[in-house]
């Protein structure tokens, strides 16, 4: 029900004499395990959540009744057959498990909500929601791996780069099909069709995994793709992170450089009919189904596609295909670990971009420009003679003479290449298995100059959904925030990568760990980075280390991780526990995270990681403060004490919220020992840290290392040390995300202020100031001065490197003042920094518990703050005032305005305790308080 509805039903109980009170709440957005209505948990007791919305101030749920049924008639007669749990007293909305009948594959699952609010009114009935057990057992399959050798087609002499399989298999349907679910999964990439039509939205399925420790099956709801008689299922088969090209093991020379799990794409699917008379029918991949190669020569995820089009089967994924010719499938070696539903979200186009611009910087080699950088493919419309080969070329950036610039790529081909069949109406074309990096693509070999209509781009990501929204009255810093999101965009590709166009495009877990809550501000990655977390622990070494990268597809065993990269295990966990209260997490990795503590503690002595410690990976010692500017870097075992110290702190509060209280005591201990010692080892006698550079200042105060006393003295250190530097950053990929918080923490709002606002090189602006679209890898990844850095850089030059954008977590934290003071966003923490300079600002983010709004502007010395705190939330609001009476809230003196509990004056601010609602404070006079500096 709308909240109108719910107004009017308010109403008509007034007029009507009965004992029912007003419901006040509604309960909304339904989902399981992260996801709305999925079609296949394998999880026993999966989780639950809802928001609640409200009417009125102050807003509490005090109880909920769940209701799960096994068909939706129960479901609406209220019958809970599976699970009815009864009214029960909390105010939780979300990580609820399921708690009834034990649950089958396959298992339907209805379910809806009810809650009761502050005064013991109930409310409607949330709408219905729904959940579907996966196949639980293995037995629960009967579909057959199967593939097909393509090897030896290749025709590549520099790569392996075999044509793609297609798989068809055609059935007559018995009768009435009531419902019918595919579950299909491939090693490699699949595309499954229906009867002409591909199945879903999908691209890259089933992701990228371990593949010998598991893979995912996707599963679609595809009864309207089935009809009465003939029915012909296809798939199409490439390499993918299986049997593909992965990461930059060709530039390194690595001994292998593609199939790092296995040879040949493999498939497995299994279509579940059921027809109106009850009857069952499975059509399974088997030894019966046709194969054949055909128009995708090659399907790199790396290299490119090439589709000739005068191979086409038309029509080979419908019954009436004649496949006589095709050969029959092989059943085939399949997975060596297990089949798991896939419990992540899946990668779709997510926005289509029209070209803006056409040159013709070399003859006939046109660059089309899409205006911004993105990650995803382009939809190819063209016309011209059968035979014909059109070249697609992809990059980020143009030499000064207008060329493309594909040095960035390294050994990434990056090309797709489409032959005409010469078709008079025209053909289109959109690659199936590969994704590039780019804003400008080449098309070479047409005839004729191309009109803009001949592209658009696809932009491909993993659907994570939107959750935040950032403006401020600065339309640089609105570019840099939009920069930052769109560089997520082309990163949260399956797993959060680290770049989209050149040769690695891998899980790079510190860059992973440093960005992590700067994307939980802007999208839901909870389903996302829960997958990821799965690929990160299958790949933890032996020895406790958690890798440099995930999924890990080359080992090079005891070698490949660094601190600050495989803090990762630890942090990003942290993150989910933390943003989405997800103690299941925490528990299903706790001894994962352990054992990663205890490669620390075995490599300590006396407490502290002495130098040396790392010096068997490869860089010796980690990679420290990759890219940082400083003449004298900060050591590297400095940091990796800083995140010892940083994770042992995460795990005393994991271990506390997952019960287990000895633990939590016992990291503590070890805690304060090693913070003793580092103390000790790295603090000089004046109270500064000896390593005199920013990052050392920074992680140390951010990362919440020093006792009290101390945090004084290294914040002026840090100050000192910015302006030796004209105001300007050094720190690099581990340092500069700490920056700016620690500077605000320490009361340093201004000088945060004037080092976010620096426009020369190096600074977050300068990428604005020289035309960025997106987030850099390098600060001078492109300078006026020197192009794209020389030879020595022309490799490390990614243009879409999400790491520096981690300053948005900044942003929401401190400008608009977005934070929690418990996990899960039920105690919200409202604390902006307003200034004179960057505002008005507003942003909003959708937490678990539903949509939080700050939003400041200054009128004149007034300063008027918006804030939304959603229902069966409280927050602690802090508004800049010059005086407790000086705050109003709409017009009113606070002590007349309902949902406040508490307040009082701490130094320059009037801390408020509310309940949820919407509030207007203006604050007077405080204008000439706010710092302002110089607007960027
Ligand atoms: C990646 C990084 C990564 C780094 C390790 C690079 O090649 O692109 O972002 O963290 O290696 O230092």
């Amino acid at each position: 029900m709308r909240l109108s509805q719910l107004l009017f039903s308010c109403l008509l109980l007034l007029v009507l004499p009965s004992a029912l009170q007003c419901a006040t709440l509604e309960a909304n957005y339904l989902r399981c395990e992260y996801l709305v209505n999925p079609l296949a948990i394998e999880k026993a007791s999966p989780s639950l959540s809802w928001e609640v919305a409200a009417n009125s101030r102050a807003a509490v749920q005090t109880a909920y009744q769940i209701i799960v049924a096994s068909t939706p008639e129960g479901l609406s007669q209220n019958q809970g057959d599976l699970w009815d749990s009864g009214k029960t007293p909390t105010n939780r909305t979300n990580q609820i498990h399921y708690a009834g009948e034990g649950l089958t594959a396959r298992q339907d699952c209805y379910w809806k909500v009810r809650v009761w609010d502050e005064n013991g009114a109930v409310s409607d009935w949330s709408e219905s929601a729904y959940w579907r057990m996966g196949l639980l057992a293995s037995s629960d399959w009967q579909a057959h791996w199967i593939g097909f050798d393509n090897r030896r087609l290749n025709k590549n002499k520099e790569f392996q780069l075999p044509p793609s399989p297609y798989f068809r298999k055609t059935w007559t349907a018995k009768g009435k099909i009531k419902r019918a679910v595919l579950y299909s999964t491939a090693l490699g990439l699949y595309e499954a069709r229906i009867n002409g039509q591909k199945v879903g939205k999908d691209y890259f399925a089933p992701g990228w995994t371990d593949y010998n420790k598991r893979v995912y099956y996707q599963t679609y709801e595809v009864t309207q793709m089935l009809h009465s008689g003939d029915n012909a299922m296809g798939f199409i088969l490439a390499n993918g992170w299986y049997a593909g090209y992965t990461g930059y093991a060709v530039l390194v020379r690595h001994p292998q450089t593609y199939a790092f799990y296995g040879e040949i794409p493999v498939l497995k699917a299994q279509l579940e009919i059921e027809y109106e008379n009850g009857e069952q029918e499975w059509i399974s991949s088997d030894s019966d189904w046709k194969v054949n190669t055909g128009p995708i020569l090659e399907a790199d995820l790396l290299m490119g596609e090439s589709y000739d089009a005068r191979l086409a089967f038309d029509k080979w994924d419908e019954a009436d295909y004649d496949d006589t010719a095709w050969k029959v499938c092989r059943k085939m070696v399949g997975a060596m670990g297990k089949v798991e539903a896939s419990p992540g979200v899946p990668v779709q186009v997510v926005e289509e971009i029209e070209p803006i611009a056409i040159t013709e910087p070399e003859k006939e080699k046109y660059i089309f420009n899409l205006g911004t950088n993105m990650a995803g493919i382009v939809q190819l419309r063209v016309k011209g003679k059968a035979g014909t080969k059109i070249q697609l070329r992809y990059g980020e950036m143009l030499h000064p003479d207008g060329r493309l610039m594909t040095e960035n790529l390294r050994k990434a081909r990056a090309i797709d290449t489409y032959i005409l069949r010469g078709d008079e109406a025209g053909e289109t074309w959109i690659p199936k298995f590969t994704y590039h990096g780019f804003q400008y693509v080449e098309i070479s070999g047409l005839s004729e100059r191309p009109e803009k209509g001949m592209i658009t781009g696809l932009v491909l990501s993993s659907l994570t959904p939107q959750a935040g929204h950032f403006e401020s009255g600065n339309k640089m810093i609105n570019q840099l925030y939009t920069n930052i999101v769109r560089t997520q965009k082309a990163n949260y590709l399956d797993v959060p990568t680290d770049c989209p166009q050149r040769d690695e495009r891998m899980g790079w877990t510190g860059d992973a760990q440093i960005y992590m809550r700067t994307a939980t501000y802007n999208t839901d990655i909870a389903a996302f980075h829960r997958k990821w977390l799965v690929d990160l622990n299958d790949a933890q070494f032996g020895n406790g280390a958690y890798p440099n990268f995930a999924p890990l597809a080359f080992h090079r065993p005891n070698t490949m991780y660094s601190p600050g990269w495989m803090d990762a295990g630890i942090i990003c966990t942290y993150n989910i526990f933390k943003v989405y209260n997800d103690v299941d997490i925490v528990q299903q990795f706790y001894a994962n995270m352990q054992h990663q503590l205890e490669l620390y503690q075995t490599k300590s002595s006396d407490s502290l990681l002495p130098d040396g410690a790392f010096d068997e990976v490869n860089p010796q010692g980690g990679y420290g403060d990759w890219l940082n500017q400083d003449k004298t870097p900060t050591s590297k075992m400095l940091m990796a004490n800083i995140y010892w110290l940083f994770d042992l702190r995460l795990m005393a509060e994991m271990a506390e919220a997952i019960g287990e209280k000895e633990d939590a005591k016992d990291y503590q201990i070890a805690y304060r020992k090693v913070q003793e010692a580092f103390l000790e080892k790295y603090m000089g006698g004046d109270g500064r840290l000896k390593e005199n550079t920013q990052t050392a200042c920074a992680m140390a105060l951010d990362l919440d290392v020093l006792p009290p006393s101390y945090k004084t003295t290294v914040a002026k250190q840090l100050l000192q040390l910015l302006e030796t530097n004209k105001g300007y950053l050094t720190a690099g990929f581990l340092g500069a995300k700490h920056l700016l918080p620690a500077l605000s923490n320490a009361g340093y709002q201004k000088e945060a202020l004037e080092l976010f606002t620096k426009k020369g090189f190096p600074s977050w602006l300068y990428e604005v100031v020289n035309g960025a679209t997106s987030i850099w890898e390098r600060w001078d990844s492109y300078t006026i001065e020197n192009g794209f850095g020389g030879e020595q850089n022309a490799g490390m030059n990614s243009f879409s490197h999400y790491a520096f954008g981690a300053v948005a977590e900044w942003m929401f934290r401190h400008l608009a003042g977005i934070d929690m003071l418990d996990s899960g966003y039920r105690k919200i923490m409202i604390h902006p920094e307003p200034n004179a300079t960057l505002g008005p600002v507003s942003a909003s983010y959708h937490s678990i518990n539903g949509e939080i709004k700050s939003a400041w502007s200054l009128k004149g010395e007034h300063l008027q703050l918006e804030v939304t705190i959603p229902a069966n939330t409280t927050a602690q609001i802090w508004i800049p005032a010059e005086g407790k009476d000086l705050v109003k809230e709409g017009n009113l003196p606070l002590s007349k305005v309902e949902g406040i509990s508490k307040q009082e004056m701490i130094g320059h601010y009037l801390v408020l305790e509310v309940g949820s609602g919407q509030y207007r404070f203006t604050s007077m006079g405080v204008g000439k308080s706010l710092p302002a500096v110089k607007a960027p």
